[in-house]
């Protein structure tokens, strides 16, 4: 710290000042709920910034081949996930009615137009070029989501961190094109069976695969239900069909394969 700098302080360190002034409700009055509304998707946000951070870490520690460490920041993700998936209790206590209060005052805002939440779901292997074409050219979501869009998924990074373990994962599988789907193959369940019954130290990442494949789709499923029963049938802010448009994204597996295997073990 040079002489010049003044010691940090809890409000200098984090902010607090600035943190606190960027709550600004829209509707008149304001409506007493909107200040929760407001939060809870910051809060997000925030949650979100910090799930990138974990995620870009994981992808590291995979390369590195750092299994024990991969799986430790793994387990953070998860349990932010956890906390994030309770939150929406909260939202619940805003009923229909008071959602109406300053509904009209978002506009077209919705969490449809979340960056972050897509730049996840790409690192997931849920891409989309029409979800990164919504950004501003020059903007910073669309610099984010062009650069997840051509990155690899962390699926591709277990790969090719199984493949170094030594298991013969197929080229075609190792320089695939990573902006397609990530697709079911019979190749790769026959090295995940191989890996649960031989390998516990690589079966245990399988398993925080899974918690984090089934995290994603309780959040999905959570958010749907509050969705259903504050707006309805009603269409979504974001212009989609609301609730039917979501229940499609719902119990969509990130990895199919690790879900195909339960079976055949
Ligand atoms: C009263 C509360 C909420 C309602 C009524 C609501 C409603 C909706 C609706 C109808 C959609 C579909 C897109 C659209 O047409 O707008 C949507 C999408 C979305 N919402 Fe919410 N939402 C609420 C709270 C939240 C919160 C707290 C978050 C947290 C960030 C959130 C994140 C998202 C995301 C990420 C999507 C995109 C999902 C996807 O495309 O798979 N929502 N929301």
């Amino acid at each position: 710290m040079s002489e010049n700098t003044p010691a940090a302080t809890y409000g200098s360190y984090l902010k607090i000042d600035e943190l606190l002034a960027l709550q600004q409700p829209r509707s008149s009055g304001p409506e007493h709920d909107e200040m929760l509304f407001i939060i809870i998707h910051q809060v997000y946000e925030l949650w979100f910034k910090e799930l990138l951070h974990e995620f870009d870490h994981v992808m590291r520690l995979l390369e590195a081949d750092e299994s024990h460490r991969s799986q430790h920041t793994l387990k953070r993700i998860l349990t932010i996930l956890k906390v994030m998936v309770a939150q929406l209790d909260i939202l619940e206590t805003m009923t229909p009615l008071e959602f109406l209060t300053f509904r009209e005052r978002l506009d077209a805002a919705s969490g449809f137009q979340s960056d972050q939440f897509r730049q996840i779901e790409f690192l997931l292997g849920v891409k989309s070029e029409q979800a990164t074409e919504r950004f501003p050219d020059g903007s910073r979501a669309r610099a984010a989501l062009e650069r997840r869009y051509h990155g690899i998924t962390l699926w591709d990074a277990f790969l090719r961190y199984l493949s170094r373990e030594r298991y013969d994962v197929p080229r075609s599988h190792l320089a695939r094109n990573v902006i397609g789907p990530v697709e079911a193959s019979p190749d790769i369940q026959r090295i995940l069976i191989d890996v649960y019954r031989r390998d516990p130290k690589n079966a245990e990442l399988c398993e925080r695969l899974v918690d984090l494949d089934e995290g994603v789709q309780e959040w999905r499923y959570r958010h749907v239900k509050m969705v259903e029963r504050t707006i309805g049938a009603k269409r979504g802010t974001g212009g989609s069909g609301g609730a039917e448009y979501l229940r499609e994204t719902v119990g969509r597996p990130i990895f199919p394969d690790l879900w195909a295997i339960r079976s055949q073990l």
